[in-house]
């Protein structure tokens, strides 16, 4: 297997267009307020993920679906600019794209409604059309914004390839024990993280008890995200909690679709999991900085740069 093709990152998700109000506060059942800005943005957990990791370098290949207009169009276009390999996208005649209703509030927090469309008619035979690029990558990333049996194939045919797994879990659902027997890396944030367990998280001690139980039921390594708290890492041979870094945010939106990009291209390019998890903080960091999905996610160099600034600690 040639060496950079097994560096090949294949994300298997959605793709949506976001619709985002900037409003002060959300209205009351029966009230109308007025939003301060309105604006579209390419969205999608799995397109963002793809996104992301494009932009810090990786070599991306997707796996997705969208409808045959123009939001689709759009959808694909972005990717491509960004460099990710989107053959793997098809078109469904039958429903329109996936969009997603987003608010942001003024301290930069958010709430999304998701209307899949094409998303949810992504199937098994879609993932199974796509197996040579799964079998021949480094590593696949999902979601579970598509059904559950297009994650559960991609899943299956990962590990029948033994190639490595990165399920993000969003957004939240039950998950069945031959899924996560067959994950190496998970990425919950807190609220998924007492979902998925049924133990509140609220800091580093709470996240390595819930932690424990998610390498009970098969997982590999637990990274479970605590917004500006960082991150606690969990496996069998590895226990540590690396802070965030503080930054002026303004908007939340895919901050987690970052980490999971720049995750995924760190841990491709070999860095141990505490230097991939910091370049993951990083660009995640710089994420929130900005508003929309994959209009704010950072490049290589601004990563780094970022990165060298902040060398002397973690949390400046
Ligand atoms: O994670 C953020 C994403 O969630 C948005 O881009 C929206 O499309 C929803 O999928």
């Amino acid at each position: 297997m040639n060496k950079d093709m097994n560096k090949q990152i294949v994300v298997v998700g959605s793709l949506n267009m976001d619709m985002v109000v900037q409003v002060d506060r959300r209205p009351g059942i029966g009230e109308t307020i007025l939003g301060r800005r309105f604006f579209t943005s390419p969205g999608g957990k799995g397109a963002n993920q793809a996104y992301a990791a494009a932009r810090l370098g990786g070599s991306v290949f997707m796996v997705g679906k969208t409808g045959a207009d123009m939001f689709g169009e759009q959808l694909i276009r972005h990717l491509k600019e960004a460099g990710v390999q989107t053959e793997g996208i098809a078109v469904c005649e039958e429903e329109s794209s996936g969009v997603a209703f987003i608010t942001i509030d003024a301290q930069g927090e958010n709430n999304i409604i998701v209307v899949p469309g094409a998303n949810h008619r992504l199937t098994a035979e879609d993932i199974r059309q796509n197996e040579a690029r799964i079998q021949s990558c480094g590593l696949l990333v999902v979601q579970l914004e598509i059904p559950m049996e297009a994650v559960l194939e991609a899943v299956r045919l990962a590990h029948h390839h033994r190639v490595p797994v990165l399920l993000d879990p969003a957004p939240a659902c039950p998950l069945p024990d031959e899924l996560l027997g067959m994950v190496h890396y998970i990425t919950p944030n807190e609220s998924e993280m007492q979902q998925l367990t049924g133990k509140k998280v609220h800091d580093p001690e709470t996240a390595f008890r819930a932690a424990e139980e998610l390498l009970s039921r098969g997982v590999g390594i637990v990274l479970a995200k605590l917004g500006e708290n960082g991150v606690a890492v969990l496996s069998r041979s590895e226990r540590f909690h690396m802070p965030g870094f503080r930054v002026n945010a303004v908007d939340t939106t895919a901050a987690g679709d970052t980490f999971a990009g720049a995750l995924a291209v760190a841990l491709t390019e070999g860095k141990s999991l505490s230097e991939a998890v910091r370049f993951a903080n990083a660009a995640s960091a710089l994420s929130v900085t900005r508003y929309g999905a994959q209009s704010s996610m950072p490049d290589r160099s601004e990563t780094e740069a970022f990165l060298n600034e902040h060398a002397g600690g973690m949390n400046p």
